[in-house]
């Protein structure tokens, strides 16, 4: 699903990019050679931060 239309970025490459350690939006956009236009996308891009550090804290507890 696109994330953001202005950059035409995916949530699929948003998590490519938190994977990679990055936890800040700022950081999402440059890594994927991006720059916040319209950052309307911002809040979806961390809510996805926020989900995948979710996700992991739960991955290492249920360990
Ligand atoms: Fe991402 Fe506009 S939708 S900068």
């Amino acid at each position: 699903m696109y994330v953001c239309l202005c950059n035409g970025f995916t949530d699929r490459d948003v998590k490519s990019a938190i994977a990679t350690g990055i936890s800040a939006v700022p950081d999402v956009y440059h890594s994927l050679g991006a720059a916040p236009q319209c950052a309307k996308c911002s809040v979806h891009i961390r809510d996805i931060i926020h989900e995948e550090k979710a996700r992991k804290s739960f991955a290492v507890s249920a360990e």
